[in-house]
């Protein structure tokens, strides 16, 4: 088992088989010590955040797999804060993919000219690449397809699975009272059979949920969840 990669909140080993172990830290990203889910900077480590965020995710990703959905997910050992996966190219250096509910962060400070906070979008589907020191800037379809990044059918396939992928989710959280605004999910490439499947992690740190229109922190929102 070797470490190739090294994440703000996972490191990423290579098994011998050649697929993919993902360990989840307790260092969750933030700024100046405060914890922020949007931040591209690790700010702090809180003691059984990774065990709280793998739980999270193996939950999701068990309902994804009950609804047909291709995942890179295997299997998950919680109190090793592991988890096991397909192995999974990104596409250029990785893209981060965004389904909204509801206007809120970077979508109102873009377009706050033209709507309100918290105005009810379609499953507004957008991408950003991950690129730390250009602060993930988002790109266009055309953008994607004409720097080579994907092709036109891999980009109409990552939306319609975002939009699949965050209808569950959504409908898990309104069954327990809370509202889904917005969600980031990451895709790749299969290793093996090159079929666009979700990778990555559905934690609380990669979603936005409210109840009675308050905002729930990550770490509350998979306490509030999971006990
Ligand atoms: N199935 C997979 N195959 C290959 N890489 C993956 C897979 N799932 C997730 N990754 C990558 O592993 C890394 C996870 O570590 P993380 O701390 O989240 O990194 P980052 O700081 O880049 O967000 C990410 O770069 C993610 O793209
Ligand atoms: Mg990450």
């Amino acid at each position: 088992m070797k470490r190739i990669y090294e994440g703000k909140t996972k490191d990423v080993y290579e098994l011998e088989d050649g697929t993919i172990q993902l360990k989840f830290k307790d260092d969750v990203t933030g700024e100046d010590g405060v914890f922020d889910p949007g931040a591209n900077t690790v700010g702090l480590t809180i003691e059984g955040a990774g065990r709280a965020g793998l739980r999270m995710t193996e939950y999701f990703f068990g309902k994804l797999a009950e609804a047909g959905i291709p995942t890179h997910f295997i299997g998950a050992d919680v109190d090793r804060q592991t988890m096991n996966v397909r192995k999974a190219d990104v596409f250029g250096k990785g893209l981060e993919v965004i389904c909204r509910y509801r206007a809120v962060g970077s979508f109102l400070r873009r377009y706050g000219a033209y709507a309100e906070e918290g105005q009810p979008l379609d499953a507004f589907v957008e991408v950003t690449i991950k690129d730390d020191e250009r602060q993930d800037p988002p790109i266009s379809k055309d953008a994607l397809v004409g720097l080579g990044i994907l092709d036109a059918g891999e980009y109409d396939t990552l939306k319609e699975l975002t939009k699949q992928i965050s209808g569950v989710v959504k409908d898990e959280l309104a069954a327990r009272g809370l509202e889904l605004y917005d969600i980031k999910l990451e895709f790749g490439r299969d290793a093996e059979t090159g079929e666009v499947l979700l990778i990555d992690e559905i934690s609380g740190g990669n979603m936005r949920v409210y109840k009675d229109g308050e905002y729930i922190e990550p770490l509350k929102l998979e306490q509030l969840l999971f006990g």
